[in-house]
């Protein structure tokens, strides 16, 4: 008989996913799709944690990959030339913006975070850096140190000392207790007193998402990042745009900072970078990256040539077919119609997203307490439905809708069907 993956997992691996397994063992996954090994279909809205931007197993990126795997695999992006790896940071530099030029490749986000954090202070000769709370950027000790989540990081302290954080721009449960726009973004002005208060004045980066994807998809006001990016900027701080879950199309532009009148001076990126193969990288504008001296940064695995070429694939992928355009418009469509649905389930306190990445906060009262349990549950119940949803936010109580950017109008339709049905069984 067939041993089950769950048996194996529960027997040989190592796992700590707060909101738990979803019960489907993969068997294989196209579009939108997933197929599960007793052969259910199941409309994926979540992307494999928001990776496979231009869909799974996208033909045009495997064959890519194929035709590299039979050149070669593994040669040392960071000891011999490698062709796709020049000629992925080259289109890099092309579909970014404000002169942002030299890349660094690594494997994963966290490693982006790390290596950027570290270019910036190799720069600005400085040591410090400030964050936000309820920021995201990865496992890795420094990458955690500048997260501004207890739930990430409890147990793996002490953290890196020098960092400070300001608060987000949480909108529905703002820490000032004001509201948008009489506030004046009176949160993008805490910087200031951040940059006074707690840190040194030695400040090297402020390091942001500009939309926040795991902290429960909160989108800064329009003026939120153009005026926080001043203030650190004023106090001689580079932006670090944390663009490893926004990035490649997600929120209707190709990165999110384009949504936003303000330009990065190093930008992370990793998730859907290769529609599913691992890689990372971060770009800096060539002064700034020109700050590593030789034996600086490496990584052995970095810029694997195999994910590099299918990054490049997947960049045309997603160009050619415009798919943050396709993402800003089904997204928007389902954004209005989850927020009508809001008007008549008090169980939904906010629905909120730009294009693509969408959170649908769950509350139990007026009082606004996080519906953690019930989230967990309408995700299982969309799961039977055969929708797949994540789950986020710091109380876990965010449904997460990160589908592929080639989602139809009629799959993002039943999938908001699925979902409504599903929350209305709890809170009828
Ligand atoms: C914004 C952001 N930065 C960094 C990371 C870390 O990426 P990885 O898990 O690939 O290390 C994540 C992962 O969710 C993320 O959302």
């Amino acid at each position: 008989m067939r041993v089950k993956t769950k048996d194996l997992y529960d027997e040989y691996l190592i796992t700590s996913m707060v909101a738990g397994f979803e019960p489907v063992e993969v068997d294989h996954a196209y579009g939108c799709v997933m197929v599960g090994r007793d052969g259910r279909e199941y409309l994926d809205c979540f992307s494999g944690i928001a990776v496979v931007n231009a869909g799974h197993c996208h033909p045009e990126v495997v064959s890519a990959a194929k035709v590299q795997m039979d050149k070669f695999i593994h040669c040392g992006a960071y000891v011999y030339y490698s062709p796709p790896v020049g000629e992925l940071a080259r289109r890099l530099a092309e579909i970014t913006r404000g002169g942002l030029r030299k890349s660094f490749f690594g494997s994963s986000g966290a490693e982006a975070v790390e290596g950027a954090i570290r270019l910036a202070k190799q720069f600005t000769k400085r040591k410090e850096v400030v964050a936000l709370t309820h920021g995201f950027h990865g496992r890795t000790v420094g990458a955690l140190s500048v997260s501004g989540t207890r739930g990430r990081k409890k147990g793996a302290g002490p953290y890196l000392s020098g960092v400070a954080f300001a608060p987000a721009p949480y909108c529905y449960r703002c820490p000032l207790k004001l509201k948008y726009p009489g506030c004046g973004v009176a949160c993008a002005d805490c910087m200031k007193h951040v940059l006074e208060c707690q840190t040194s004045g030695d400040v090297a980066a402020f390091i942001a998402e500009p939309v926040m994807g795991e902290g429960g998809i909160i989108v800064p006001p329009p003026e939120y990042l153009p005026k926080v990016v001043e203030i650190v900027r004023d106090d001689g701080a580079l932006f670090i745009a944390d663009e490893v879950q926004s990035g490649f199309g997600r929120t209707g532009k190709l990165f999110a900072v384009e949504h936003y009148s303000v330009e990065p001076d190093i930008l992370c990126m990793a998730k859907g970078i290769a529609d599913g193969f691992p890689l990372s990288a971060f770009i800096a504008r060539p002064e700034v990256a020109d700050a590593f001296t030789p034996g600086d940064h490496l990584s052995t695995f970095g810029g694997n040539p195999v994910s590099c070429a299918a990054a490049l694939a997947n960049i045309d992928v997603l160009l050619s077919n415009d798919l943050p355009g396709r993402a800003a418009q089904v997204g928007a469509g389902m954004i209005e119609r989850l927020q009508a649905f809001q008007r008549r389930c008090a169980m939904v306190g906010d629905v909120r997203g730009l294009g693509l990445m969408i959170g649908l906060e769950l509350v139990k009262d007026e009082n606004r307490t996080p519906a953690t349990r019930e989230a967990g549950k309408v995700r299982s119940l969309c799961r039977e439905k055969g929708v797949l949803f994540g789950v986020g936010g710091p109380y876990a109580n965010v449904i997460r809708i990160q589908p592929p950017l080639l989602l139809s109008e009629i799959d993002a339709n039943h999938a908001a069907e699925v979902l409504e049905q599903a929350i209305s069984t709890l809170h009828p």
